[in-house]
This record gives structure tokens, sequence and C-alpha cells, in this order.
């Protein structure tokens, strides 16, 4: 797809891998709807695209809440005239104490954040989307919904859901022209990772930084190899410090699966 004209949502666009994706989707021509909670951290995304030249407007939401996801995707059509990209991307892990001393409130809100509010948003960007004659959704999932995440077990668990959620609309996505694949970073230099070194030290668990480490603008041009790349949908495109690499578990043409 070309992104010159058209218009995206970003979720958790106040700070990380969503500032670094609004940013760079805006650099290319997009205007852009930063939802977060995050005031403060959304403001500063939009002066930042603003002053690059862009436009952009935030919308306090929270993911998890259907009214809210509702007003975040509905902005990009009252504002910009249009929805054509929608990255879900807001999310948060157990963080210390971990699985099972975290409280099950905590872990329910991750399962909420990382994987239901991932379901809400492609649901309800859907028939927005085909007002244009289609869109892309690009899901935030993490190689710990592809390989075991022994860290967190919880996250690996949602973020698993993410990338099965995101293959499983293969053919969903090439019937309705909504190109749906996730991005499964490693570890990204980003507050999310740095909160959770800071809280695991606290709690005596051992824990590093690799000496390699992904920074957000890598996963920014990774989601924008899936905007345009039309060949794409249903796979996940895993980003590591040493490459990228597309798992495309798409059926061959015919099969029953
Ligand atoms: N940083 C990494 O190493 C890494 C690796 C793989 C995947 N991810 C995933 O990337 C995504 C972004 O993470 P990040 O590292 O940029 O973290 P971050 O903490 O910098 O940004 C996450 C944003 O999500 C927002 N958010 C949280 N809950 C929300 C809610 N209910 N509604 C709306 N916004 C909400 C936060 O306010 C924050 O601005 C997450 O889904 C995370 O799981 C991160």
């Amino acid at each position: 797809m070309e992104i010159k004209g058209k218009a995206g949502v970003i979720t958790g666009g106040s700070s990380g891998i969503g500032r670094a994706t609004a940013e760079r989707l805006a650099k290319e021509g997009a205007a852009i709807v930063v939802a977060d909670l995050d005031e403060a951290g959304g403001a500063e995304t939009v002066k930042h695209i603003e002053s690059a030249g862009g436009r952009a407007v935030f919308v306090k939401a929270d993911v998890t809440k259907l009214e809210d996801a509702r007003r975040m995707l509905d902005t990009a059509v009252s504002k910009f005239g249009r929805l054509d990209i929608l990255h879900n991307n807001a999310g948060i892990g157990v963080g210390a104490p971990g699985f099972p001393d975290a409280p099950p409130e905590r872990w329910h809100l991750v399962i909420e954040i990382d994987l239901q509010a991932v379901i809400l948003g492609t649901g309800l960007a859907a028939p927005l989307m085909q007002k244009n004659g289609g869109g892309v959704i690009i899901n935030t999932a993490s190689m710990a919904g592809l390989y075991p995440h022994r860290q967190d077990a919880v996250y690996g668990a949602a973020k698993g859901g993410v990338v099965n959620f995101t293959h499983s609309l293969a053919s969903w996505s090439a019937e309705r022209k909504i190109r749906v694949n996730c991005i499964c970073p490693g570890i990204v230099d980003t507050p999310l990772v740095r909160r959770g070194l800071e809280l695991a030290q606290q709690h005596g668990i051992k824990s590093w930084m690799p000496s390699k480490i992904i920074q957000p603008e890598e996963i920014a041009d990774a989601v924008v190899t899936l905007v345009r790349d039309d060949s794409l949908f249903g796979c996940s495109l895993e980003v590591r410090p040493t490459g990228r690499q597309i798992v495309d578990p798409r059926p061959a043409p015919g099969s029953r699966r």
C-alpha cells in the first residue's frame, strides 16, 4: 500500500515502538491518530510529528474499553476522512513479581491489553477500512509469542495468541482486502524494557540488557515494510538484532487447513 495520503491509528503511540512507528508513518506521508493512556507522552509524539511537517492528533484511549477503541478509530475518519492503517501496539508485561506471585488482576490485564484489545481493534477497524476498499493491520506480538518465554509465561501466552490470531486471519484478510500481519521483535530499547529491568533488580531477579539491542526505529522500519508489501497477509515478521525473517504459515491454495 502506498503510505502517502493515508490515515492510521497507532495504539501505544506515546512511547517506544508506537512513537517510532507514528513518527515514521507520518514522515512517509500518513496522517496519524496517536492513541494511548499517557497524555503527556502522546502530546510529545504529536509535537515531534508536527514539527517535522506531518499531521497527527492525540486521543486518550484505553484500548481494552470498547467505547475508547471505537472513538480512537472514528477519530481517523472524522479528522482525516479515512482509516487505512491500524497498528495494534499497546502492551505491557506482568513484571516482577511474575506468575503466579503477581495478583491475578495483573495477569488478566496483560491478556486484556496484549491480546483482547488486538482482537477488539481488528474487529472494529475492518468495516471502517472497507469503506475505502481495504487497509492494513499490524499487530505487535513478540518473539515471546513464537518461542517459549520463561521470564513471563503470561506475556508469552498473550503474544502467542496474537501470532495465532494473525495467522488464522489469512483467508479473512484476502477476502476483505484487509491485510493483517504481526511483528515479532526481540528485545527493543524502550521504557517498557528498562522499567522491567529495574523492577527485576528490585526483586533480586537476575536480568541484563543484551549487548546488541534493537532500536524502536528498526521496528518502525519493519512496520513500514508490512504496510507497503501487498503480498504479505497472515504472516509474522521476526525482527532480531541480526536481521529479519518472514514466518509464512499460509496454507497452500485449495488446502482444507
Ligand atoms: N520493548 C521490547 O523489547 C518489545 C519486544 C517485543 C514486543 N514488544 C511489544 O511492543 C509493544 C510496545 O512496547 P514498548 O516496548 O514500546 O513499550 P512502552 O512501554 O514504551 O510503550 C507502550 C505504550 O502502551 C501504552 N499502553 C499501555 N496500556 C495501554 C492501554 N490499556 N491503552 C492504551 N495504551 C496503553 C503505554 O502508555 C505506553 O505508551 C508492546 O505490545 C510490547 O509488548 C516490546
